[in-house]
């Protein structure tokens, strides 16, 4: 399929910021990955800067979203870059994030394949609301919010997490925890120390 058949990104606030370095990405056990992270109460070049690196890391490693504690910095902030159920892709930075779900009868799980980079090379099912929105600030700390269905909204849901310490192993039966490692563990050839640099 050529470039034009492709539906246009959505960007409604903004591109994502270019110009920053892909950095070794943070694996799950270090401890930064294991708390909430601060919030961004500062919207300067610095975290500019910072989201800049991100951005450079997610795409380095192939992934849709990415945390800041994945590199770890303890700020609450993530970018994404992930297609919706059409295929739609949609970009943003979120800093201080706030997940809105369905609830009730609106509520409906979606079981499919999830996958982390700070845990590469491992994928399992993971069910989460088939929906999702998400509320924050900005780069320059304006309200921001995005939503979305398919592999968006559980994006948004996992990175969201990221920022309160939750990897998605947290949220996997035993069974599926020691399916993912083994998965992990196979691959970590693949994966060094300084992956994806
Ligand atoms: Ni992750």
């Amino acid at each position: 399929m050529s470039q034009s058949d492709e539906p246009p990104v959505l960007a409604p606030h903004g591109p994502l910021p270019r110009g920053g370095s892909a950095r070794p990405i943070t694996r799950w056990g270090t401890e930064v990955m294991h708390r909430p992270q601060q919030p961004v109460t500062v919207f300067d070049d610095a975290l500019r800067a910072l989201a800049a690196d991100m951005v450079a890391t997610m795409y380095a490693a192939d992934g849709v979203g990415l945390a800041a504690c994945q590199i770890g910095e303890d700020v609450a902030m993530f970018v994404f870059d992930c297609p919706d159920a059409t295929g739609r892709r949609t970009v943003g930075v979120v800093c201080n994030p706030r997940l809105t779900l369905p609830e009730g009868r609106e509520r409906q799980l979606d079981e499919d394949l999830e996958g982390c980079l700070s845990y590469p090379g491992a994928f399992v099912d993971c069910a989460r609301p088939d929906w999702a929105a998400v509320e924050g600030e900005g780069l320059d700390g304006e309200p921001v919010r995005f939503e979305g269905d398919g592999l968006l909204a559980r994006c948004l849901q996992h990175e969201t997490d990221h920022t309160l310490g939750t990897v998605f192993g947290d949220r996997l039966s035993t069974k599926l925890r020691k399916k993912l490692r083994k998965q992990h563990d196979a691959a970590a050839a693949e994966f060094g120390e300084h992956w994806p640099t």
